[in-house]
C-alpha cells in the first residue's frame, strides 16, 4: 500500500517536473541574448539600440531541492540561467566544500545601484527616445538588473558642464531664490521618475552635495580648498543646513521623496589646495559640530526627521577615526543612521577600518556611495569590453559586504565614449557607455558584475554565514531573503577552472562547476 501511494507520488512529482520545465522553458521566452561586440580589450561589451537589447531571464521561484545558478564570465556568459539539483553528497572532485548557516545573519541590505549625475542625464538624452527606454529598462525594469539605490548630486559636481548651485546670489540667507536648476528639470528629475515608474521595486534615493555656493565660502569659490565662512551654529551654517532641507522639499515636490542625504561628498577635498573640482572641506569636528546644531534640527524642524543622514560620504582610510569623533557627540549621533564610504583609495586600505567601525557603531550602517574604474592614471579611461574591471567591481562588493557594508552604489550610470561630460575632464568608465552618433549604448561587464548583486540580492535581506576552505582567492557571501530563498555570489579572478561544492544543511549538496574568470550567483528557496 506505501509502496503504492509512493509510487503514485513519484510519478505526481515527475509530471510536477515536466509541468514546470513547461514553464521554465516557457518563461525562458523573457530572456533575450547579448548582442557582443569586441573592442579587442580581453572581453566584449553588449550592444542595445532602439530596436534591440539584451534582457535578463527572471528569477522565478522553483520548488525545493533544485536551484538556480546565473553565470558571468570573461569568455562567454552574461546573466546566463541554468538550473541544478541538490545531491546528497558533495563532489568528489570538489576543491572545497562552503556550507551556510542561515541561523547566523549578520547585516540587513540596503541596496544596489548608481547615481543621477547631469552627464549621466545628458548621455542619456542624447540617445532616440527608444534607445533611452532601453537603457532604463536594462537598469531598472525587471527585464534588467532592478537597481534600487540611487544618488543625486545637490547641484553641480565634476560631472556637470559648469559649475553652479541652487542659489548663486550673495547674501540671500534667507534662500529667497533658491531654485532647482535646469539640470534637475532636464537631465536628473525625468530619469528618475522614470527609473521608478519601470521598477517593481522602491528606489532608495540620496542626496550628496558637494559644495555651497561660492559667496557661503571662505575662499568664495566652489573648487580649491575651502570652507563654510564662520563655524558651526553661525549664521552661514544655518543657511547650509536650510538649503538641504530647501532641496529635499524641491524634489519633494517633483514627486521624489528621498530616503537620506550625505553630509558631505568626500570632506577631505576641501582641504587639499588647489582642488580642481567642486569640493568644501570639513574636518570630523566641524561634520560633528554641524550637524548636532544645524543641520539634524534643521531636518527635524522641518519634517525631515526620517531621513536617514550619513557620515563621511569619503575613504575608508578614515574610518574608524572619522566615526570616532562625529559619535563623540550624542548630541549629533542621534541624527545619523549610516557612515558612507567611497572605493577610491580600498586597494591600500585593509577591510579592518570597516569591521572595526561596526564593532564600535554596531547601530550605525555602512553604505558604499560611490566607485568607479578609470580614475587612476595612466590606466584608461573607458576600456570597452574590461573583464578586469567587472571582477574589480565584484571583488569591492564581496569585500565589503562580508565587512558589515550594507550595498555598493556605483557612480555614473551612463557616461559618452571619452567617459564624460565633465568640465574638468576628469573622465572615468561606467557600466554604460553611451555612442549617441550611432544611437546606441555598450553594456560594460561591469554592469553584469553589478547585476550578479542588484537583482538577486534584495533590499531587506541579511547577509548569513558561510564557511568553507579557502580555495585560491575565491570568493563568496550569501544572503537569506524575504521570501527564504538563499543567494550566493561567488567570483573566481583567477585562470582556472574547478568545481565547489555548496553545502544547505537542510537541503544537501550543490555541485558548482565555476569557469576561470568568471562571476556566479546561486538561488534556492528553503
Ligand atoms: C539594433 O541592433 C540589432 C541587433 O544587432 C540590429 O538587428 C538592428 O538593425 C539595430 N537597429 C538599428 C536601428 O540600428
Ligand atoms: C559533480 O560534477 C562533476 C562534473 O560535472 C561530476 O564529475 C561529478 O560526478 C558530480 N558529482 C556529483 C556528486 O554529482
Ligand atoms: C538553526 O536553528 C534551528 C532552530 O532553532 C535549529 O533547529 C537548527 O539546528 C539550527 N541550525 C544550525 C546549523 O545551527
Ligand atoms: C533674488 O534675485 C533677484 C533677481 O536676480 C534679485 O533682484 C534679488 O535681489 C535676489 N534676492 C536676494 C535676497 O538675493
Ligand atoms: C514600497 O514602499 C511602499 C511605501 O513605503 C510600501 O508600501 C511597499 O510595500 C514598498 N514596495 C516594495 C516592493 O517594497
Ligand atoms: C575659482 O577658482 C578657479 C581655479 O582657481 C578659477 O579659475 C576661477 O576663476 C575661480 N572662480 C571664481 C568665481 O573666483
Amino acid at each position: 500500500m506505501f509502496k503504492l501511494i509512493e509510487s503514485i507520488f513519484s510519478a505526481l512529482n515527475k509530471y510536477f517536473l515536466l509541468f514546470l520545465l513547461v514553464l521554465v522553458t516557457k518563461s525562458s521566452s523573457d530572456s533575450l541574448p547579448c548582442d557582443q561586440r569586441s573592442y579587442g580589450q580581453g572581453s566584449y561589451v553588449c550592444v542595445c539600440n532602439s530596436t534591440y537589447c539584451d534582457r535578463v531571464e527572471s528569477n522565478v521561484p522553483i520548488p525545493k531541492g533544485r536551484y538556480t545558478v546565473y553565470t558571468s564570465n570573461k569568455d562567454g556568459y552574461r546573466l546566463h540561467k541554468t538550473y541544478g539539483q541538490f545531491n546528497s553528497t558533495p563532489s568528489t572532485t570538489n576543491k572545497g566544500i562552503f556550507t551556510i548557516n542561515k541561523n547566523v545573519t549578520y547585516q540587513t541590505m540596503i541596496g544596489f545601484g548608481g547615481a543621477f549625475t547631469d552627464a549621466a542625464g545628458i548621455n542619456i538624452a542624447s540617445l532616440s527616445t527608444e534607445a533611452q527606454e532601453n537603457l532604463l529598462k536594462s537598469y531598472y525594469s525587471p527585464e534588467g538588473i532592478e537597481y534600487t539605490v540611487g544618488r543625486i548630486p545637490m547641484a553641480s559636481c565634476d560631472f556637470s558642464t559648469h559649475p553652479y548651485s541652487y542659489d548663486d546670489h550673495p547674501g540671500d540667507f534667507m534662500l529667497q531664490n533658491f531654485s532647482l536648476a535646469v539640470e534637475d528639470l532636464k537631465y536628473k528629475i525625468p530619469y528618475i521618475i522614470a527609473a521608478q515608474k519601470m521598477n517593481k521595486r522602491n528606489l532608495t534615493l540620496f542626496g550628496s552635495p558637494w559644495s555651497a555656493p561660492a559667496w557661503m565660502k571662505d575662499n568664495q569659490n566652489m573648487t580649491g580648498k575651502g570652507s563654510l565662512i564662520g563655524q558651526p551654529g553661525g549664521k552661514y551654517y544655518k543657511t547650509w543646513a536650510q538649503y538641504f532641507v530647501r532641496f529635499l522639499q524641491e524634489y519633494s515636490k517633483h514627486g521624489i521623496d528621498l530616503w537620506g542625504i550625505t553630509a558631505q561628498n568626500e570632506p577631505s577635498d576641501g582641504k587639499l589646495p588647489n582642488f580642481k573640482f567642486q569640493a568644501m572641506g570639513w574636518t570630523a569636528a566641524q561634520q560633528r559640530d554641524f550637524i548636532a546644531l544645524d543641520l539634524g534640527p534643521a531636518l527635524e524642524k522641518n519634517g525631515f526627521q526620517y531621513i536617514k543622514l550619513m557620515i563621511l560620504d569619503d575613504a575608508r582610510f578614515l574610518l574608524p577615526y572619522w566615526a570616532e569623533q562625529v559619535f563623540s557627540s550624542p548630541e549629533a549621533s542621534k541624527y545619523i543612521s549610516g557612515i558612507a564610504v567611497h572605493w577610491y583609495e580600498d586597494f591600500i586600505t585593509p577591510t579592518i577600518a570597516l569591521s572595526s567601525t561596526h564593532q564600535k557603531f554596531p547601530d550605525k550602517f555602512i553604505l558604499a556611495t560611490e566607485a568607479c574604474a578609470g580614475s587612476i592614471l595612466p590606466f584608461g579611461k573607458v576600456i570597452l569590453g574590461s573583464w578586469e574591471r567587472a571582477e574589480s567591481y565584484a571583488h569591492d562588493i564581496l569585500q565589503d559586504v562580508n565587512n558589515w557594508v550594507t550595498g555598493w552604489t556605483d557612480w555614473n550610470i551612463a557616461l559618452d565614449m571619452e567617459g564624460g561630460p565633465n568640465w574638468v575632464k576628469n573622465f572615468v568608465d561606467s557600466p554604460i557607455i553611451v555612442n549617441a552618433k550611432k544611437d546606441e549604448f555598450y553594456k560594460q561587464p561591469m554592469f553584469y558584475a553589478m547585476g550578479h548583486f542588484s537583482k538577486f540580492v534584495l533590499p531587506g535581506s541579511k547577509r548569513i554565514d558561510i564557511r568553507g576552505s579557502e580555495v585560491d582567492g575565491l570568493q563568496i557571501s550569501a544572503f537569506l531573503q524575504g521570501d527564504n530563498s538563499i543567494v550566493v555570489v561567488i567570483l573566481n579572478r583567477s585562470e582556472n577552472d574547478g568545481i565547489i561544492s555548496l553545502h544547505d544543511p537542510e537541503l544537501g549538496y550543490i555541485n558548482l562547476s565555476y569557469s576561470k574568470h568568471s562571476i556566479q550567483t546561486v538561488i534556492w528557496w528553503t
